[in-house]
């Protein structure tokens, strides 16, 4: 008896564990991590923030690309969550866009693309308005970086200015978030406009 006591005991604490578990916000990673010298630590656990959408083969410049790919963008729980309330993103907002090889010939496939477990780097974009003068700032990552420091100017923040039609995310591209943002009036709509 005293052992089946012990034993529920036991259970219960595990069980109380991992209510407390689940429950923890997803900091550290849900908000952006800087080393010392304002680099910004990859966000390991990405893969578990909810997932926007993804593109295929997107390409924003004459050139086509000579391989296909996906891309596929993740926001944290807590930002999205903000979102929702207001179509707008609370500061210190991080985002993924991940970047993995397409698959055509595989097992039953005969039509269209599968994405492989091939990731060929992250692009991280973070809403961080006391750190950065500009108060996005964008960074790349290999398949294998650990840290990044802030891409220039020219190289991504000019063309999320100067495209998105939220602020500086492309809710044009994401088809859950797009009424959201219109309802509360934060959505650019000329930026659909096709150029
Ligand atoms: C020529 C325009 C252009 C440039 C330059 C560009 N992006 Fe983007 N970015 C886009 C578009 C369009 C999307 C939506 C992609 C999708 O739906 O898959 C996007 C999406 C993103 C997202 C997902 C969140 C969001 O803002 O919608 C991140 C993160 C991101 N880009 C990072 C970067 C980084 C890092 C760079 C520079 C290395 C960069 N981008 C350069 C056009 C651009």
């Amino acid at each position: 008896m005293k052992r089946m006591v012990f034993l529920l005991a036991l259970v219960c604490t595990a069980a109380g564990f991992g209510v407390l578990q689940a429950a923890a916000p997803d900091s550290p990673s849900g908000t952006p991590q800087y080393s010392g010298d304002n680099h910004l630590l990859r966000p390991e656990n990405y893969r578990e923030w909810i997932y926007l959408s993804s593109g295929m083969n997107m390409n924003y410049g004459p050139a086509a690309s000579d391989h296909d790919m996906f891309t596929n963008v993740f926001v944290p729980q807590w930002a999205y969550q903000a979102f929702l309330k207001s179509g707008k993103w609370p500061d210190k907002t991080i985002f993924v866009v991940e970047e993995r090889g397409a698959e055509s010939k595989g097992s039953i496939n005969k039509q269209g693309h599968y994405q492989s477990t091939d990731l060929m780097g992250i692009g991280v974009e973070v809403k961080d308005e006391g750190r950065f003068p500009d108060k996005w700032a964008y960074f790349n990552f290999g398949s294998d970086t650990k840290s990044a420091q802030a891409a220039p100017k020219g190289a991504c923040w000019r063309c999320h200015e100067d495209h998105a039609a939220v602020e500086h995310t492309f809710v044009q591209f994401y088809p859950t978030l797009k009424p959201v943002a219109q309802k509360f009036g934060t959505y650019r709509q000329e930026r659909e406009k096709v150029e």
